[in-house]
């Protein structure tokens, strides 16, 4: 096998699910600046359009359709749509999901049901329906969103957690299944990002500016990250430059993950 050429990083066409917010929006908008052709699906359609619109007025080339990543005749339509639209599929970005907290003894069997179908088997549906393009493309790269809470237990997030975790094994799982395939399958996980997830959570806070506060402080780089550098981490594990890079979790975390006690160096 020969190490792609670098050139062949644009022109390529992605499918990016939740891209119409957060860090969906900042990945679908990053892959378009390095001039891939990307299809944005989201239950929020509205919002996923504007995001198209935002892209191609900026020159790039987009595409939105409204999508249920928990329903598996959306995922396959929205893959099609990108196929049918684009002519190919080279990235697939399993991104949307949703913060639903609980802890083991707290969540209602709904709620549980609810973050597996939209975190988890999401995941599952999204690969599923695009290897067969990605083979046809002589292979591709699918990026999974996992995040430090697979890696950390946070009390209260049981089934949040529970599908992060098994974000990462899936991720392993098809990095072996289709690596004779040239397809590349590796997810990230972020620490604390701010976006429309982390402000929904802030806003039901009884002290929003102490939380906020005690959230920056968690992470040894001091601060929560940007929309922006997971969707950068996001674009090099799609890229050429990532092309011996298969069956990893990339944290993207500020350090929150590998936080010992803290205190003064000495
Ligand atoms: N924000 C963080 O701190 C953080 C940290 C680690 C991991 N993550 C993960 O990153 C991903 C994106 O998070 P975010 O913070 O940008 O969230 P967000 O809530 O800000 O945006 C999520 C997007 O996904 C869409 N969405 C929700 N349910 C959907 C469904 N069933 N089908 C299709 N689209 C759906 C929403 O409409 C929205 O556009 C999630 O998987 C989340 O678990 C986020």
């Amino acid at each position: 096998m020969t190490v792609p050429d670098r050139e062949a990083t644009t022109s390529k066409v992605a499918v990016v699910t939740g891209g119409a917010a957060g860090i969906g929006r900042a990945v679908a908008r990053r892959l378009a600046a390095d001039g891939t052709a990307v299809m944005i699906g989201d239950v929020d359609a509205a919002a996923a359009t504007g995001v198209a619109d935002d892209i191609v007025a900026a020159g790039g080339r987009a595409g939105a359709l409204a999508a249920d990543v928990s329903v598996a005749a959306d995922v396959e339509a929205l893959v099609a749509a990108a196929v049918e639209r684009f002519g190919r599929l080279d990235i697939m970005v399993n991104n949307a999901g949703v913060a639903v907290s609980g802890s083991v003894t707290g969540i209602t069997e709904d709620d549980w049901d609810r973050v597996l179908a939209v975190n988890l088997k999401s995941v599952w549906l999204g690969m599923r329906f695009a290897v067969p393009p990605l083979r046809a493309a002589g292979g591709g790269a699918i990026v999974n969103m996992s995040s430090v809470q697979a890696l950390l237990g946070f009390p209260g997030w049981a089934a949040y957690a529970a599908t992060k975790g098994a974000i990462i094994s899936l991720t392993r799982q098809a990095s072996v299944e289709y690596a004779a395939d040239g397809i590349r399958v590796n997810c990230v996980a972020p620490g604390t990002i701010m976006t429309p997830m982390n402000e929904r959570i802030f806003r039901t806070a009884p002290d929003r500016e102490a939380l906020i506060d005690s959230w920056n402080s968690m992470h040894p780089l001091g601060r929560f990250g940007q929309p922006e550098e997971v969707a950068a981490a996001v674009a090099y594990l799609a890229s050429a430059d990532a092309s011996f890079i298969t069956g990893v979790c990339l944290r993207v975390d500020g350090g929150l993950a590998i936080q010992g006690p803290t205190g003064e160096v000495q």
